[in-house]
């Protein structure tokens, strides 16, 4: 018998209906509640219905929700606009605005190719990824994306985008040890580059902290300042794919701002709206721009709701609302204890192998093995049996679980995550943590006050 029309996520697995939320907390249609730690997916950032950003929705759809792009400009999306050139770095001065970050990738991908072909070097084609990495889910931006899981499905439907190792410290692609490798993954973007010819290459796409495939893997320190070298050198354009970094989450305004490094694009999505209305954004250099209107005053791509008011008004209140309550220092902060946190519930629990990220950008990795950071079978599927049990205690937690890159869950609560909250979240999942644990057979949980051996490779990023 038909229950739904709505093509559903997982069909065998039935999810109870949303009914409200409110700041960390979301309530289902039974009257269940759940703290939301991992801001529904990374999105959720200034929490839920606040009533600011309530209010100037309204105030706006009382004045004019759609205009198009051909046919007027409008206030709230220059105005966006303006605010986001002035937070980014140098010249990143031309925003573009589309409907989701997946359209945002493939945005500054086709801008990097009408950007050399503006300069006649149309044989600058090629754009380089990272083996494990998550650009999105239409056809152009999944073959950006080194996510076996969200590929398989479109295999022989997708581009080919050549990739390098991701730079993954707890499993070194490279076998090596971050002490001493010298940043060897950072050189792989050279290797690539000779293999394809550099004056073949339009661009390399690479997200700060690799998110939904690497479980909160952050760049170590002076990747970015490497590649940033490379790409001068080598004449290639350097995008970053900020959809779940940028504007606020890993402590800074944009992931890339770690080691001050200025990119020739900057992707935007998920918190740039903060799940208040669909909308992602392109940021390109001002001489990016430039070149491409000298060949063609028409902007070869866009949407129908591209820059629309009603969403451009919610973004302008979302960063209101991050700048009047400091959100951004509240994320390196509240995500400096709560990796700390992490960290101690690691000793209580065998199965987290590793504790990494940036700000209140975090992921554990789980491990069958701590010793010998040995994974589970696939088929235990441990990541999504986390995400079930601490979901059944009323927490979300956001998998990213993949064969090449280990079993990780992500913690990433909405930067206005009290201490009181965050002590419930370590709570349940500590108490999930323990389900999982019983139901594969790992270790009991320590009784609380006992220690197990410190992580061994936890790597302490600059929050
Ligand atoms: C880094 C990154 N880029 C792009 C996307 C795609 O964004 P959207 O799902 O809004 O299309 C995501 C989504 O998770 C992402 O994390």
């Amino acid at each position: 018998m038909r229950t739904s029309n709505l093509i559903q996520p997982r069909s065998s697995v039935p999810r109870p209906s949303v009914a409200s939320a409110r700041g960390c907390y979301m309530y289902d249609t039974d009257g269940r509640r759940y703290l939301d730690g991992c801001s529904s997916a990374i999105v959720a950032n200034i929490g839920h219905s606040v009533p600011e950003v309530v209010a100037a929705i309204t105030r706006q759809a009382d004045a004019v929700t759609f205009a198009y792009r051909t046919q007027f400009t409008n206030h709230p999306a220059e105005e966006l606009a303006r605010r986001l050139a002035a937070l980014a770095p140098d010249d990143l001065d031309e925003v573009f605005f589309v409907n989701s970050g997946s359209e945002a990738t493939e945005a500054a991908a086709r801008l990097a190719w009408e950007y050399w072909r503006s300069r006649n070097r149309p044989e600058k084609r090629w754009i380089i990824t990272r083996h494990l990495s998550y650009h999105g889910m239409t056809l152009g931006a999944l073959s950006m994306s080194g996510h076996s899981g969200r590929r398989r499905s479109c295999e022989g439907l997708l581009h080919e985008f050549p990739a390098v190792p991701p730079a993954y410290c707890y499993r070194c692609p490279l076998g090596l040890e971050r002490a001493s490798c010298g940043l060897a993954c950072a050189e792989e973007w050279e290797r690539s580059l000779s293999r394809l010819g550099a004056a073949n290459v339009a661009a390399v796409v690479v997200e700060p902290v690799v998110g939904a495939s690497g479980g909160a893997l952050p760049a170590p320190d002076g990747y970015l300042t490497k590649l940033r070298e490379l790409c001068d050198r080598h004449e290639v354009l350097l995008v970053f794919d900020e959809v779940m970094t940028g504007l606020g989450r890993t402590g800074r305004w944009f992931g890339g701002d770690v080691e001050g490094v200025t990119p020739d694009m900057i992707v935007l999505g998920k918190g740039m709206s903060a799940g208040y209305t669909p909308m992602a954004a392109v940021i390109a250099r001002t001489p990016i721009m430039q070149a491409v209107a000298e060949a063609s005053d028409v902007a070869q791509f866009g949407h129908t709701y591209s820059a629309n008011p009603l969403s451009a008004a919610t973004c302008l209140a979302v960063l209101d609302y991050l700048e009047d309550h400091d959100l951004v220092s509240a994320a390196h902060e509240r995500g400096t204890v709560l990796r700390a946190d992490l960290e101690r519930l690691a000793f209580h629990h065998e199965i987290i192998g590793d504790v990494r990220g940036r700000g209140l950008l975090l992921g554990i990795e789980l491990v069958a093995d701590r010793a010998t950071r040995r994974r589970f079978p696939p088929e235990v599927q441990v990541a999504d049996r986390l995400v079930q049990a601490a979901f059944e205690r009323g927490l979300l937690v956001y998998p990213a679980a993949l064969p090449e890159g280990g079993d990780s869950v992500l913690i990433a609560p909405p930067l206005t995550i009290s201490p009181t909250e965050v002590d419930h979240l370590l709570l349940m999942l500590g108490q999930a943590l323990g389900d999982v644990e019983r139901a594969v057979s790992i270790a009991a949980p320590e009784p609380a006050g006992m220690h197990l051996s410190p992580l061994t490779n936890c790597e302490v990023n600059d929050a």
